[in-house]
């Protein structure tokens, strides 16, 4: 394990201004996305749409990294490079989720563990060797009839630290993504200390593992109230708990956080990190690694046609440069009435 390597990759995830572009959904909820617009999902469609994302012009003022695919770190991009190559030339960081999906946790009823462990270290090497400088792995823990349980919560913590130390050893950042849903009808209290938990719990089993603190990002959820809970928090409460639940769990040593969007609207994903940021300074980089909330405007505008890709490419780089603000907390709505007067 390079130390140095690990840490100036990770700091630069994380420098003034920029955040990560999350676009590695797997082949079947790329496909889902694509249905709402009514596009087909080949794989010719699949990177001529990403590629339009990362590759418009300007987007590495505002984004460090890119989260790929299996299939797409192996793709070419429409004048013949590689996506690595091509990512490289405009200053954005390739990586690479290596986590193979949620599945179901025998003897937990509707819990899921995530998979991936086996041959993991032979994939990092070879996805290093293509060009991957960062790894993802996401595990998912849900709010329901007093879930998660301990055997979730213990299992997914675990796996998580597996799959770091196995990512750093092979020279690459890993993101650890411990999601705990915001699907239910769960108070932002109950979202909070279920939270508090599962994040100890992973930073506990990242020391077991020897994990280098400093060579790795943080990419939880924010704290919100459940999506179909009566009383709905405010931004300023949702910037308190979740800073509160990151105070009480994360060590400074972790040189940043990148919050994932999970379902919000893109605005409000954006109001939630300003008002974070607006809090003053904190041990580590509060930034973004959004999916939806980067690519919902972008994949609505496209629409499937590439005669509308110039206007997709605007409304990518006018999410991420409200993000870019929201890094150090001077967003503000007139952000969005000047693009919506455009
Ligand atoms: P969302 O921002 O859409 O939640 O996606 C982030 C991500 O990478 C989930 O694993």
């Amino acid at each position: 394990m390079d130390k140095q390597h690990l840490e100036s990759i990770a700091r630069e995830l994380v420098a003034p201004h920029k955040g990560i572009l999350a676009a590695d959904e797997s082949t079947g909820t790329i496909k889902k996305r694509f249905d709402t617009i009514g596009a087909e999902s080949t794989a010719a469609t699949r990177i001529a749409y990403r590629e339009s994302l990362f590759l418009a012009e300007g987007a590495s003022q505002n984004i460090s990294g890119v989260i790929l695919y299996d299939e797409t770190l192996r793709q070419d991009v429409t004048d013949g490079r590689s996506v690595t190559q091509a990512l490289n030339d405009v200053g954005i960081i390739p990586g690479i989720k290596v986590d193979t999906g949620a599945k179901p946790l025998s003897g937990q009823d509707g819990e899921t563990i995530t998979e991936g462990l086996d041959g993991l270290r032979e994939r990092c090497k070879a996805y290093y060797d293509i060009g991957a400088r960062f790894t993802k792995w996401r595990a998912v823990y849900k709010i329901f009839d007093g879930k998660p349980s301990h055997g979730c919560i213990h299992a997914n913590a675990h796996a998580l630290a597996r799959y770091a130390a196995i990512a750093q050893e092979c020279n690459l950042v890993p993101i650890v993504e411990p999601e705990v849903l915001m699907e239910g009808d769960h108070t932002i209290e109950a979202y909070e200390a279920v939270s508090q938990w599962a994040w100890s719990e992973v930073f506990r089993q990242l020391f077991f593992a020897g994990v280098h603190l400093e060579g790795m990002l943080l990419k939880p959820n924010m704290i919100l109230s459940g999506t179909t809970c009566p009383q709905q928090a405010s931004v300023e409460e949702v910037a308190e708990a979740t800073l509160r639940c990151l105070h009480r769990t994360v060590p400074s040593a972790v040189p940043g956080v990148v919050f994932l969007s999970g379902g919000q609207s893109d605005i409000l994903a954006t109001q939630h990190l300003n008002a974070m940021n607006q809090a003053g300074p904190q041990p580590w980089e509060l930034s973004y690694s959004y999916g939806r909330a980067l690519q919902a405007a972008a994949l609505t505008t496209w629409a499937g046609d590439d005669a509308n890709r110039p206007a997709a490419q605007a409304a990518l780089l006018h999410r991420a440069r409200c993000n870019g603000a929201a890094r150090t907390g001077s967003y503000s709505a007139e952000m969005e009435a000047a693009q919506a007067a455009v």
